[in-house]
């Protein structure tokens, strides 16, 4: 049996982190006033929350991506490159990409998450169950650059595949998508057949999508309030569960899910070093959750250098199109 290999290529200090969060929470000028980065959003009571939001009935994507994953399977399968190199940006529990093992079948698994040690439990399960299959657990923050080191595996071996489910590419505004598909494009590397496989979100009736990011039960709100835990403990703000209320709201100028923090009454925002004043109603915008036409994104792969995609909806269930899984070769 071989064993992982894992690497860890991100390190983010404290005070950095630090400096970040105060930098958004001060942004008076920049439209919509204080942002914090939705990053800060996956904490470890964060992570199971989503986890939970995934489960909701509100929540379409992860059940629809499932759901057209299984239906097209074998479809899949004689698009994407035999024997490859699959690379997961954004693995997590490594759930989705295992389920397409048997059907892909990979040579190599290159499992990408933020923290390598979200990784090593699964990558251990992962090859007990896959024997042969080279398994490399990697922590790095790819939002900046898609830097992928030696141990993902040499670029000219063999096919690559890129897996990017989940709609997180919706976390990117249109530029920076397009800046992070250009680099999926050149990690594709040289060999040919390689492309990337990715879950797309897509646009809908706004009332459909605010219930999906503002669920009857609450969980969603509780996902975006844990914000405030995170920043007095990052931060080391003095922020009071109650005066901060949960908004998601369908922007469809942009095309996008906006969630926010609503200041529950005027208050003012203490920390070490300084402090910011909100009004009654003053929003902190905590995450953008971009929706794309199956026309628009195939656009903007193009644009990034793929080829024109091969595209799967839920097409064959009564509300059609609510999701799409893309295959784009490079
Ligand atoms: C993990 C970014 C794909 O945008 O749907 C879910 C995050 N936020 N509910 C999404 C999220 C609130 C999710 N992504």
């Amino acid at each position: 049996m071989k064993t992982p290999v894992f690497v860890q290529l991100h390190h983010d200090s404290a005070e950095h982190i630090r400096q970040e969060l105060i930098q958004g929470l001060t942004a008076n000028a920049q439209p919509g006033g204080a942002t914090v980065s939705p990053k800060f959003l996956y904490d470890a009571l964060g992570s199971r929350l989503f986890e939970a939001i995934t489960e909701l009935p509100e929540y379409y994507p992860t059940r629809t991506e499932a759901a057209i994953f299984k239906a097209h399977a074998q479809a899949m399968a004689r698009s994407v490159p035999p024997a490859a190199t699959l690379i997961d940006l954004g693995a997590g529990n490594c759930g989705k990409a295992a389920a397409l093992f048997g059907v892909l079948a990979p040579r190599r698994y290159v499992a990408i998450d933020i923290s390598v040690d979200f990784l090593r439990g699964t990558l251990d399960v992962l090859q007990r169950q896959h024997p042969a299959m080279d398994l490399v657990g990697i922590g790095l923050d790819f939002s900046q650059a898609l830097d992928l080191p030696p141990e993902a595996g040499e670029p000219g071996s063999g096919p690559r595949l890129l897996f990017y489910p989940g709609s997180s590419i919706g976390n990117f505004t249109p530029a920076q998508a397009l800046v992070f598909l250009r680099q999926v494009r050149a990690a594709c590397g040289p060999v040919a057949g390689s492309g990337l496989l990715i879950g797309v979100d897509l646009v809908k009736d706004a009332a459909e999508l605010e219930a999906a990011y503002d669920d009857a039960l609450g969980v969603t709100a509780a996902f975006n309030r844990n914000l405030i835990y995170n920043l007095n403990r990052l931060v080391g703000t003095d922020m009071r569960l109650a005066d901060w209320a949960h908004l998601a709201l369908f922007n469809r100028l942009e095309s996008r899910i906006e969630m926010h923090l609503v200041a529950q009454r005027d208050l003012s925002v203490q920390w070490p070093g300084g402090q910011r004043a909100f009004s009654r109603g003053e929003r902190i915008h905590t995450e953008n959750s971009y929706k794309w036409t199956v026309a628009g994104f195939s656009q903007l792969l193009r644009e990034a250098g793929f080829a024109e995609p091969q595209v799967w909806t839920d097409a064959l269930t009564a509300d059609a199109g609510r999701f799409a899984v893309m295959w784009a070769g490079a």
